[in-house]
């Protein structure tokens, strides 16, 4: 039958409690089973985060108890590898990913994490994240594609692509979600969820640009984000929703709201006095499917029986649903069958291999690296609490950060720490290597989360709260560290940050080295030996005195399951590294926001206390090998950058190609320039290529003050190189 007779039909069948149900997602983990089959009698539409027999009795009660018989959907967060499973492929944070600018390593991602989630039936997947994370406080910044809104752009339609293949009905294609909009990320303070204090000409020049990539992919769903903008807060923004979203970008398929938000605009954001209100401007708003906020099944119905809802928004709502169940077949099949065998297999393992060595990004390096097994290292003293620690390698929306209820064993899958990264490059070289923690990351105990399967690892974060906890206890470990390390001809110190460091309720008004860490890394610093300093945390930062006084510095953000592996092949030269930074790293937090893509300030410095120049810019990354960049030009009919790069050092690498564009004059001030086009390539020693890479009109557009989008004719700026620092990059000045 024709899709839209199919679902015409059904709405004239539904009854209003049904269409409420049907827009209604249900946290199974919350209301546990019992409440949960209640729901599917009633003809509820999506459940959230159940797994396994309860999904199959659940669809069953949908499928044969509830009146029409409509299918649910489930949905879940796998947002770098289906992380709630415990034997599923653990690929980097998004954050680290976006280290590699490589889109294949997004979608090949994506395809991996949909089959594994499909195989496990489930339909649907919250992610990518597309918010912006221009202030590292933010506890989110690691679930980001970093500070830059082409980046993220490119990067997030790669994973739409890679979860929903060719075909939503497709065995082990799943719905992607565009979250979270919009201006999340922007929050006041970093504070997770807090006002944006912005304006809708700066959400559609800075941040609906990676939503407008998102769209332009397919994009099946899109989550309303649970802040407010200027005091009105997304739930019931009918600007963003529907004007925005809907009438200007022409998006057609479902909208979700965020965690228990509808509740939240009456209990936390205070913009309604009681459900009936909330549910009926939220729907108004334009969510089509509401999660986790029950109460907005008896509220709506009785706003649209009173009159002050008309049903239309309903119907409007329900049709956009079942319009995405129709793509994805359930009807025919009621669960995802995915590919039987695929969780965690061989290949799948590969791929987030091969991403942790996308990642990989080399900050600095005196010469001492890559190390030579062959020369003269006797002992490698490895030490510091993120060198054997796999949650701090993993990253959240992992088991650990989100354990399933009533589960309380660890992951089944391989990991490769960095230590034990280390012991295989090392194996058959006789070189010995020993190992010592050294202090805690932290014990600050701050999470107020739901850590419901294992309450006595919450009791002991709130036992050992920061306040209370003497760090100097930890002196007796650091001197046995720096003992061991004594007979050592290289050292090798893993820093960083941990999972209650990080997501959401997380967010830090400090940017050190948390904990004993400086502490540790003086003491080692002062023995004088060679000290190479890794950083495993899910963010920038702030960490001069660790650069300044370490010979050489890797950054491997969150790198999943393989993440030791790689670095530790990056240290031993088996991996050149061409990870380049997707967001700046600040001297001191005091400094942030330090995005590099600001509007010019005109007193120059801007601190007296602080350079004004970020500790490291974004695009910056090392390598074992130099390029050398000539002959920019700019083909304005075409609007095409070519320049020539050679690789002048005596190893293969590849380059990641940097185009920026900056808008010499315009009506509004404009960044001081902006990511525009990017290309990996691969170069022998010696060799040369010419890149050519296409810019987008986008590139040279700006928003007016009345929020109309326009390229203003004029002169522009095209640079292009290795990293976004001006001293890096040729530049051509062009006339549009
Ligand atoms: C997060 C979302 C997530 C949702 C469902 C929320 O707390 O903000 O990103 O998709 O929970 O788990």
């Amino acid at each position: 039958m024709d899709q839209n007779k199919f679902i015409d039909d059904l709405i004239s069948q539904m009854t209003v409690e049904e269409k409420a149900a049907q827009m209604l997602q249900v946290p199974v983990s919350v209301v546990g089973m019992d409440a949960a089959r209640e729901w599917a009698r009633k003809g509820v539409g999506s459940f959230l985060n159940a797994l396994g027999s309860e999904m199959e009795e659940l669809q069953k009660v949908s499928c044969e108890e509830s009146r029409l018989k409509v299918p649910v959907i489930f949905g879940i967060d796998a947002v770098h590898g289906h992380g709630l499973n415990r034997k599923a492929t653990i690929f980097p944070s998004q954050l680290a990913m976006a280290a590699s600018w490589n889109k294949d390593i997004a979608h090949k991602a994506a395809e991996v994490t949909a089959t594994e989630v499909a195989t496990d039936g489930i339909h649907w997947n919250f992610s990518p994240v597309l918010c912006l994370a221009r202030d590292p406080r933010w506890g989110r910044t690691d679930e980001t594609f970093g500070e830059d809104k082409y980046l993220a752009g490119e990067l997030g339609a790669a994973m739409i692509e890679g979860y929903q293949g060719d075909d939503l009905s497709d065995d082990t294609s799943v719905l992607a979600c565009a979250k979270h909009f919009i201006g999340y990320g922007e929050a006041t303070g970093a504070r997770d969820s807090y006002d944006t204090e912005i304006t809708f000409r700066k959400i559609r020049d800075e941040f609906l640009p990676p939503f407008r990539k998102a769209i332009d992919a397919g994009c099946a769903t899109v989550m309303s984000a649970y802040g407010s903008i200027d005091g009105t807060p997304l739930t019931v923004n009918k600007k963003a929703l529907r004007g925005i979203l809907r009438d200007e970008m022409g998006f057609d398929g479902v909208t979700v709201t965020d965690w228990d938000t509808v509740n939240a605009l009456i209990t936390r954001q205070r913009v309604c006095g009681n459900h009936g209100d909330a549910s009926r401007l939220a729907a108004d708003a334009g969510n089509d499917m509401i999660m986790c906020t029950m109460e907005y099944y008896d509220a709506v119905i009785e706003e649209v029986k009173s009159g002050r809802l008309d049903e239309a928004v309903l119907d409007e709502a329900v049709r956009h649903i079942l319009t995405v169940k129709c793509r994805l077949g359930v009807w025919e099949k009621p669960l995802k069958t995915g590919k039987p065998g695929s969780i965690g297999c061989d290949e799948h393992h590969e791929a987030a291999l091969e991403a942790a060595r996308g990642s990989v990004v080399l900050l600095k390096n005196d010469g001492i690296l890559p190390l030579d097994p062959g020369k003269k290292i006797r002992k490698i003293a490895v030490i510091g609490p993120n060198a054997d620690d796999i949650r701090a390698q993993y990253g959240d929306w992992t088991y650990f950060t989100h354990p399933v209820p009533g589960i309380e064993k660890e992951p089944e899958r391989p990991y490769v720490t960095l230590l034990e990264g280390i012991r295989e490059q090392t194996e058959s070289t006789g070189i010995k290597v020993e190992y010592s923690y050294g202090c805690s990351v932290n014990r600050m105990g701050y999470y107020k989360g739901n850590f419901a399967g294992i309450p006595e690892f919450m009791e002991q974060c709130y036992k050992d709260n920061a306040h209370r906890y003497d760090s100097y206890k930890e002196m007796p470990y650091i001197n046995e560290a720096a003992a061991m390390a004594r007979s050592a001809d290289i050292i090798i110190l893993a820093l960083g940050d941990n999972y209650n460091q990080h997501g959401e309720y997380n967010d830090r008004a400090d940017l050190r080295l948390s904990g004993m860490q400086e502490a540790l890394f003086r003491v080692l610093s002062t023995l004088h030996i060679p000290l190479i300093t890794v950083l495993i945390s899910s963010k920038p930062l702030a960490i001069p005195e660790v650069v300044k006084k370490s010979d050489a510095v890797i950054c491997a953000f969150n790198g999943g399951m393989y993440g030791g592996r790689a670095v530790a092949e990056t240290i031993f030269g088996k991996l050149n590294p061409s990870g380049r930074l997707p967001i700046s790293f600040p001297y001191t937090t005091g400094q942030v926001p330090v995005y590099y893509n600001q509007f010019p300030g005109w007193h120059e410095g801007r601190y007296v206390d602080c350079p004004e120049k970020p500790l490291f810019a974004f695009g910056e990354g090392l390598s074992y090998t130099w390029y050398e960049y000539s002959d920019l030009k700019f083909d304005a009919a075409s609007k095409t950058v070519s320049v020539n790069v050679k690789n002048t050092g005596d190893k293969a690498g590849t380059e990641v190609v940097q185009i920026y564009v900056e808008d010499v004059v315009s009506s509004v001030m404009t960044a001081v320039k902006n990511l525009a086009g990017f290309s990996r390539v691969e170069l022998q020693p010696g060799e040369s290529k010419e890149v050519s890479i296409r810019l987008d009109d986008e590139a040279f557009m700006i928003t007016r003050p009345d929020e109309t989008r326009v390229i203003e004719p004029g002169e522009f700026v095209i640079y292009a190189g290795h990293s976004s620092k001006d001293e890096d990059l040729l530049k051509v000045s062009v006339t549009l």
